[in-house]
């Protein structure tokens, strides 16, 4: 009797395909549901505060001059990254991040911990040209970020935008002094400030 009703499944096609869908999906919700109850993949971390209006414009260059092409933000939970970059990434360092700049691809090494590893300086000088500290590197330079300067015409307006849509907790008096809080400063000071950011939550 079994057999049969198992051969009408398998001689028509396209009850075969609704019922596989159904598994698949039924896979799929067992999955998915938990994880978006989970309070620890929504919620931020204790120690995670909102980029400073400067370290955000350094965020936004740090995306604009590419440096995603070679650097992964995310340190994976396996001894060998462990040992070399710190805690593994979690995602509750990540809430506020828009867009998640994980990646995967390591043509230098993972940043997701970079901050307070090196001085200001030793980063002005890394950026403007790499070989100056690390002979043996590859990574391009960037000298052109120690002279562009920041007008901060749009910084308010980013600071507001992360608060209204992603409800990152700007406060009113955060968007009111973003523009000057960042303006004449240079794109190199930007950036370093966001790098010497990174991994803060988790230190
Ligand atoms: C073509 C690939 C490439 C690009 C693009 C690139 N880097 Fe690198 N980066 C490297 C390599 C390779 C190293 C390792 C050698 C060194 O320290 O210079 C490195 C090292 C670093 C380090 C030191 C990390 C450590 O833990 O020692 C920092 C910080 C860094 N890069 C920041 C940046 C920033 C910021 C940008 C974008 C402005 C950028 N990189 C763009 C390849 C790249």
């Amino acid at each position: 009797m079994s057999a049969n009703r198992h051969e009408i499944v398998e001689k028509n096609t396209g009850l075969l395909a609704i019922l596989i869908i159904v598994a698949i999906s039924f896979g799929a919700l067992v999955e998915i549901t938990p994880l978006i109850y989970q309070k620890q993949t929504t919620e931020p971390v204790d120690n995670l505060r909102p980029y400073t209006a400067l370290e955000m414009e350094g965020r936004d260059i740090y995306v604009r001059e590419g440096c995603t092409v070679c650097h992964s933000q995310m340190v994976r939970p396996f001894r060998a990254e462990t040992e070399r970059y710190g805690h593994y990434a979690v995602a509750g360092e990540s809430v506020w991040e828009h867009p998640f700049l994980w990646g995967s691809k390591r043509t230098g090494p993972d940043l997701a911990r970079v901050g307070g590893r090196y001085s200001d300086e030793w980063h002005r000088v890394h950026l403007i040209n790499p070989r100056d500290v690390v002979p043996e590197s590859n990574m391009p330079g960037f000298p052109w970020l120690a002279e562009n300067k920041l007008d901060g015409k749009t910084t308010a307006a980013k600071l507001k935008l992360f608060r209204d849509q992603f409800g990152v907790p700007y406060t009113d008096e955060d968007i009111a002094n973003a523009k000057a809080s960042v303006e004449g400063k240079t794109e190199i000071e930007a950036l370093i400030a966001y790098l010497q950011s990174l991994g803060h939550a988790m230190k």
